[in-house]
């Protein structure tokens, strides 16, 4: 998970540093170099991964959603106001990226209820969450 993660963050740049860092440690251990390796080819999400971020109209939550979008998830954008949530979703549209926007704050009970209950009506699963 860990290098999925990685992966998905720093796309081509990890997959070069994976390979490099592999090839060394496999040498190095005797292993077969072909034995397991991960090419850019390799990709486990899709459109039909979900991802939640919340806190998501600005900063590290911001970027997630950007680089999630750009990767071609179905990314669930969460923010505590609307307005905030809402301008950055539109920043986003501009670039061509398309999200989708609820309202959440992680520390009111209520709000998260409302989330849930919109995100199974709208959703069939969730994989990535991100808080
Ligand atoms: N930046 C770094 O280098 C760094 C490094 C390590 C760890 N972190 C940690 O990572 C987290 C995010 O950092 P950041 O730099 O992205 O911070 P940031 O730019 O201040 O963004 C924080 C986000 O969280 C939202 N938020 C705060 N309280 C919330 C609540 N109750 N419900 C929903 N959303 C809420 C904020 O919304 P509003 O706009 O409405 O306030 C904002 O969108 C922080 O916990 C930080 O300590 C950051």
């Amino acid at each position: 998970m860990v290098y999925q993660f990685c992966a998905l963050t720093y796309g081509e740049n990890f997959f070069k540093f994976w390979k490099r860092e592999s090839h060394m440690w496999r040498t190095s251990l005797g292993l077969p170099i072909n034995s397991c390796c991960i090419t850019t080819a390799f990709r486990w999400w899709s459109k039909d991964t979900v991802a939640i971020v919340t806190g998501a109209n600005k900063g590290i939550g911001f970027a997630l959603v950007k680089r999630f979008a750009e990767l071609g998830l179905s990314v669930v954008l969460t923010a505590r106001d609307n307005t905030r949530g809402l301008e950055a979703v539109q920043s986003l549209m501009v670039q061509g990226l398309h999200v989708h926007f609820f309202r959440l704050d992680v520390t009111d009970p209520s709000s998260i209820k409302t989330f849930i209950s919109w995100f199974r009506e709208k959703f069939q699963a969730l994989d990535i969450l991100m808080r």
